[in-house]
C-alpha cells in the first residue's frame, strides 16, 4: 500500500505563526504624572525609534515623536490623544498603544484597552495607587487583561515597597510577584536583586537629567558588599526572603488570566531598570490571543484577515484634513489593496491605503499580523466597533459606552453656519469624541453633549471652531446620571409617566433616561421595579446612526 505524502505546511501559515508568536501589544495605565510619558520615551529610545531621550516631549522643530499634536494639548500641556507606537526589539515587534494621559478622556482609553492583549500598571513609588490607575485596573480586570505593574521613581524618596506591594493586593485583589527587588529608596537607593538571578543590579546615580549607569553584580561577585551598604543589602535580602515565604510562585496561567501580576522597580527618568524591566516583560506578556466574536473565540492564526476599529480620529494631521480609522488586526494577515467586508453594512471595500502611524509620522503598510493596529482612510463609514473580515463572517464584540455623567446643550448661534455646524457634530459623535442624544420633541433641533469629563466638551467646541469654522455656545443640564432602557421604547411606554427624569434619545434611536442625581434613579427603581435599566449602552450592530 502507498501511504499518501504529509502534506508540507502552506508558507503563509508558517509565515503567520512566526509573526504571531513575535509580535507583543501592551498600552500602560496611569494616574497623571507617574511617568508614562517619560517611560514610553525611554521604551522607545531601546527600540531604536527615537534617537534622543527628549523627543517625545521635546518641542518645535525637534518634535518629531509625539502623542500630543492638538494644538489645545500643546496650549493645556495635557494629553488627550492617542497613537500607536511600534517598534521592534531584540527580534520582538512590539506594538505599544498609547493613552491619553488625562483622566477626562477615560473613554478613549477605555476603547484603546479594548485592542490590548497586556497593560503595564505604573505606580509612582511615593503615592501608590491613585484614582486614575484603579478606575484603569478595572477595566483591564473586566476584560481579564494580564497586568505588570512598574513601581517609577525610585530614586526617590518612596513608601516602603513591601507596603505598596501590599497595598495592591489588598485594594485591587491582584496577586503580586515582584521580578526584582529595591535596595534601599531615595537617597539610599542603591539599585535591584533580580529574584530569579540574584544579581544585583547597581544604581549609579547621576546629575541631574542625566541617565544612571546600570551595572550588574553577579552573586558571587565581591565587589557586591564593597558598593552597597551591607545592611541594605541585608534588608532587602530579608524582604526578598519573606516574599519567598508568602509563597506565591511566577504561574505564567494566572499572569495571562490577570491574576498575577509581575512586578519591577525602577526609574524611568534616570532609565534606571527600564532595559530589565522590557527584556522580562516581552518573556513574560502574552502574545496576540484569540478574541469574541459572534462564532466563538477567533484564533490569530485563522488564515482569513479579520480585525476590528477601536478608535476613530478627524484632522490628525491639519495638513491632510483626513479622518482616520484605527484597526486592531486579530487573525490572518493583512495586505495592501485588500479587498474586505465590512460586517455591519455588508459592504466589500478596498482598502488601498492602510497606514502605519507612528506620532505624526506616517508611511504606507505593505502588511500587517495580529497585534498590530493600521490606520484606515475613513470616508465616514467605519464607526466604532465595526469588524473587517475576509472568508467566513465574523463579528467581534462591540465596544460599550461608558455612562456619561456631564451633559449640556449644544447652542449653534449662527444659523447661517448649520451645515458646517452639523457636519461637525455628526463626525466628532462618530469619532467618540463626545456622546450626542437629542431631545424626544422634534422642534428641539439642537444636539445634547453627554461625555464623561468637563474637558471633552471643551475639546469639542474647541475642534468644531478650528476644524469646522463655526463657533458654539454650551448650556449646562443639571444632569449627572444616564440610563438605557432594556425594551427600548416599548418597554418605557408599557411603564407610563415618569417623574424627576429626562427621557431623551441616543444616536441609534433608543430612549435614554436622564437623572439629576443617583437619588432620583433609585426612586424610579422603587417605583418601576420591572423597568430594567443599564448604565452602559448596549453594543448596537447592523443600524446606521441618526446624524443630526
Ligand atoms: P505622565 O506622562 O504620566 O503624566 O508623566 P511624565 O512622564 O510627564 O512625568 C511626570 C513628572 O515626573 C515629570 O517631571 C518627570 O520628569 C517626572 N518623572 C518621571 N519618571 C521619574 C522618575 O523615575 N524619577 C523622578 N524623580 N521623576 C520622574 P516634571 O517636573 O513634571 O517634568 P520635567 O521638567 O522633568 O519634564
Amino acid at each position: 500500500m502507498v501511504s499518501s505524502p504529509t502534506p508540507s505546511p502552506d508558507p503563509g501559515s508558517i509565515a503567520l505563526a512566526e509573526a504571531v508568536s513575535r509580535r507583543r501589544n501592551f498600552a500602560i495605565i496611569s494616574h497623571p504624572d507617574a511617568g508614562k510619558t517619560t517611560l514610553t520615551e525611554k521604551l522607545l529610545l531601546y527600540g531604536g525609534a527615537i534617537q534622543q531621550a527628549g523627543a517625545v516631549k521635546a518641542k518645535g522643530e525637534q518634535r518629531k515623536v509625539t502623542s500630543d499634536w492638538m494644538e489645545l494639548e500643546k496650549q493645556r500641556g495635557i494629553s488627550i490623544t492617542s497613537t500607536v507606537l511600534q517598534f521592534d526589539y531584540d527580534g520582538t515587534t512590539v506594538n505599544l498603544l498609547d493613552t491619553p494621559g488625562h483622566q477626562d478622556f477615560s473613554e478613549d482609553t477605555y476603547r484603546t484597552l479594548a485592542a490590548a492583549d497586556n497593560a503595564v500598571m505604573l505606580v509612582d513609588a511615593a503615592k501608590g495607587l491613585e484614582p486614575q490607575t484603579r478606575k484603569l485596573f478595572e477595566v483591564c480586570r473586566m476584560r481579564r487583561i494580564p497586568i505588570f505593574t512598574f513601581i517609577n521613581k525610585m530614586d526617590r524618596p518612596g513608601r516602603d515597597p513591601l507596603e505598596l506591594i501590599d497595598e495592591i493586593e489588598q485594594e485591587l485583589g491582584l496577586t503580586c510577584w515582584p521580578v526584582n527587588w529595591p535596595i534601599g529608596s531615595g537617597d539610599r537607593f542603591r539599585g535591584v536583586i533580580d529574584r530569579r538571578s540574584q544579581d544585583l543590579l547597581l544604581f549609579e546615580r547621576a546629575e541631574r537629567g542625566r541617565q544612571s549607569l546600570e551595572r550588574r553584580l553577579e552573586p558571587g561577585d565581591p565587589a557586591r558588599h564593597e558598593l552597597v551598604e551591607p545592611e541594605l543589602l541585608e534588608q532587602a535580602s530579608e524582604e526578598l526572603e519573606l516574599l519567598d515565604g508568602a509563597g506565591a510562585e511566577l504561574d505564567l496561567e494566572r499572569v495571562h488570566a490577570g491574576e498575577l501580576s509581575p512586578v519591577f522597580f525602577g526609574s524611568a527618568m534616570t532609565n534606571f531598570g527600564v532595559r530589565p524591566f522590557l527584556d522580562a516583560f516581552l518573556g513574560l506578556a502574552q502574545r496576540p490571543v484569540a478574541r469574541e466574536s459572534d462564532q466563538g473565540p477567533v484564533d490569530p492564526l485563522r488564515p482569513e484577515f479579520s480585525g476590528f476599529v477601536f478608535k476613530l480620529q478627524a484632522n490628525m494631521d491639519p495638513r491632510h484634513r483626513d479622518r482616520v480609522a484605527f484597526v486592531r488586526v486579530c487573525s490572518g494577515r493583512f495586505e495592501k489593496d485588500m479587498s474586505v467586508r465590512h460586517a455591519r453594512s455588508g459592504r466589500t471595500i478596498r482598502l488601498s491605503r492602510p497606514q502605519k502611524l507612528f506620532g505624526q509620522d506616517r508611511e504606507v503598510v505593505e502588511d500587517a499580523y495580529p497585534g498590530d493596529v493600521i490606520g484606515l482612510n475613513n470616508p465616514g463609514m467605519f464607526s466604532i466597533g465595526d469588524t473587517l473580515y475576509t472568508g467566513a463572517r465574523v463579528e467581534y464584540e462591540g465596544i460599550p459606552c461608558f455612562s456619561p455623567e456631564i451633559f449640556a446643550w449644544l447652542r449653534n448661534p449662527n444659523p447661517s453656519a448649520f451645515k458646517s455646524f452639523r457636519k461637525g457634530v455628526n463626525e466628532l459623535r462618530e469619532e467618540g469624541a463626545v456622546q450626542v442624544l437629542y431631545d424626544t420633541d422634534p422642534s428641539k433641533r439642537d444636539p445634547i453633549l453627554a461625555a464623561v469629563g468637563q474637558l471633552q466638551l471643551e475639546v469639542v467646541q474647541y475642534r468644531l471652531e478650528n476644524e469646522y469654522g463655526v463657533t458654539s455656545r454650551l448650556e449646562p443640564l443639571e444632569f449627572s446620571v444616564a440610563r438605557w432602557v432594556s425594551g427600548g421604547w416599548p418597554a418605557l411606554e408599557s411603564v407610563g409617566r415618569l417623574f424627576n427624569c429626562k427621557t431623551v434619545r441616543d444616536a441609534w434611536d433608543r430612549p435614554v433616561l436622564l437623572f439629576r442625581n443617583d437619588w432620583n434613579l433609585h426612586q424610579l427603581q422603587e417605583d418601576h421595579p420591572d423597568l430594567e435599566l443599564h448604565g452602559v449602552a448596549p453594543v448596537v450592530s447592523g443600524v446606521e446612526p441618526i446624524a443630526l
